[in-house]
């Protein structure tokens, strides 16, 4: 029998691992993972890891669920792809009626690709070949908030504002203008989250009255910016800038690649601030975690300024290999499915007052600051005796990492900040768990 160990090795004589110092593994290896159940997943050597970051913010019904399985096992038997160009296929155009239906009315063009980062690629893209289809060649920037993370990609580095992710590669990339994040951690002393909206939204006036007329759009994270820390903001600010957005003819992009799909207690972000965005970004929780797939759904106005006699003149040339791929489809189809039947939506928003009372004690520890959730995300920075943040070189968020492993959980902290994002599957139990191991974790990593 393999273990652990052997795939370690074979592992790390060939692979190269995504966001990693590939140094770090000297000291703590990756885990090779056999299997996947329900919300937990099972290494070599027996040993079993509480997923509770979703495998990277995708993962809704657990791992390997059998009603997701069935689905794409049949979709496998019937077409596995198809270009799809020029040629459709049932899953891809019944996923995209759904997707129509249950995101915020008059969204009713779904276009596709396969990954988060490419579908913002598709979203800039798009914004800016509408406004030069529309005869405003002038506009060619955009609008992106402090603290956003939309990808990777060099045009999605370029609406992105983690100096991490974006420093070494500034030469190759073309930064948008930068508007204050409404993050209610902004806060000053005796200012409230109200009075922070209001001055991101000012500040987002003063800055399209400047610059209006070459943006394109303004790209948003709703309700949470997750990659900078899971840093949460009112609905307020979303609604307050789809007006500015209007009275400053601009298009609103909401990337709810990560926030989507119940995350924030709501289907969508966008509905608990009442708005529509120009172009919605999907991906992640799409599939509830099984495939690769993203979808940007549009307004039918911005269809037509694309609609002419020749493609050369005014079409939408984006494409990718496995654009609307039928088992994706399938999977995201069968993921709809599992809201619908199982009342998902309704039954997290049941269990709040239970993550609240799990949450509670995190919340009062000495060590811990801005404890804070919005739906089914949580979160919490480590602070030091003073309430200080520690300086990043101490690693505490990476102590905290190996102390829940070692206690059978996969926290992920993003820096000194910890969150819970797991499937929609744990049990009453397993949420104890996750509480009680986070607690361990906390004292771990603040020791001195
Ligand atoms: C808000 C947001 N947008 C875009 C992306 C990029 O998605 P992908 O990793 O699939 O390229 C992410 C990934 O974490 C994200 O959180």
């Amino acid at each position: 029998m393999t273990t652990n160990q052997d795939w370690i090795n074979r592992d790390l004589s060939v692979l190269w691992h995504p966001c990693t110092q590939m140094k770090d593994h000297e000291t703590l290896p990756p885990i090779p993972i056999a299997r996947g159940k329900d919300s937990w997943l099972y290494d070599f050597d027996g040993r079993r890891y509480l997923d509770a970051i979703g495998s990277w913010w995708l993962n809704l019904f657990g791992h390997a669920n059998p009603f997701i399985n069935e689905r794409i096992k049949a979709q496998l038997d019937q077409l596995e792809h198809v270009i799809l160009a020029g040629f459709s296929h049932q899953p891809v155009i019944e996923l995209s009626e759904r997707l129509v239906a249950l995101t915020p009315s008059g969204l009713n063009r779904v276009f596709y690709a396969d990954n988060g980062s490419s579908g913002i690629e598709v979203a800039l893209k798009m914004s800016f070949h509408y406004w030069r289809n529309a005869n405003r060649p002038e506009k060619t920037r955009f609008i992106a908030l402090e603290n956003s993370y939309h990808g990777e990609t060099l045009g999605a580095l370029g609406v992105g504002n983690m100096s991490i992710f974006t420093e070494t590669y500034a030469p190759l990339i073309r930064p948008a203008s930068i508007a204050p994040s409404p993050d209610c951690q902004q806060a000053d002393p005796g200012e409230t989250c109200a009075d922070v909206t209001a001055r991101a939204l000012a500040a987002m006036r003063d800055l399209l009255e400047q610059e209006a007329h070459q943006t394109c759009a303004v790209i948003v994270e709703p309700l949470v910016q997750c990659a900078a820390g899971m840093r949460m903001h009112e609905p307020a600010y979303l609604t307050g800038l789809r007006a500015l957005c209007d009275e400053f003819d601009v298009h609103l992009i909401a990337d709810e690649i990560a926030v989507g799909f119940g995350r924030t207690g709501t289907l969508f972000a966008c509905e608990q601030a009442g708005i529509t965005p120009d172009i919605l970004c999907l991906s992640k929780g799409i599939t509830a975690g099984y495939l690769p797939l993203a979808a940007i759904l549009t307004t039918e106005s911005i269809y037509q300024a694309f609609y002419a006699d020749r493609p050369s003149q005014r079409a939408f040339l984006h494409s990718h290999s496995y654009t609307g791929n039928p088992l994706a489809c399938a999977a995201a189809l069968a993921t709809l499915d599992l809201f619908e039947r199982d009342q998902v939506i309704e039954r997290n928003r049941q269990r709040a007052p239970m993550i609240d009372r799990l949450s509670a004690p995190l919340a009062a520890h000495p060590h811990i600051a801005n404890l804070r959730r919005t739906g089914m995300i949580v979160a919490m920075d480590l602070v030091d005796a003073r309430g200080q943040p520690y300086p990043r070189s101490d690693r505490r968020g990476q102590k905290a990492y190996r102390y829940a492993l070692d206690h059978e959980v996969l926290l992920r902290p993003l820096g000194e900040t910890l969150y819970w994002m797991p499937p929609y599957t744990l049990s009453d139990d397993e949420w104890q768990i996750l509480a009680e191991v986070t607690l361990g974790a906390v004292e771990a990593a603040t020791r001195a």
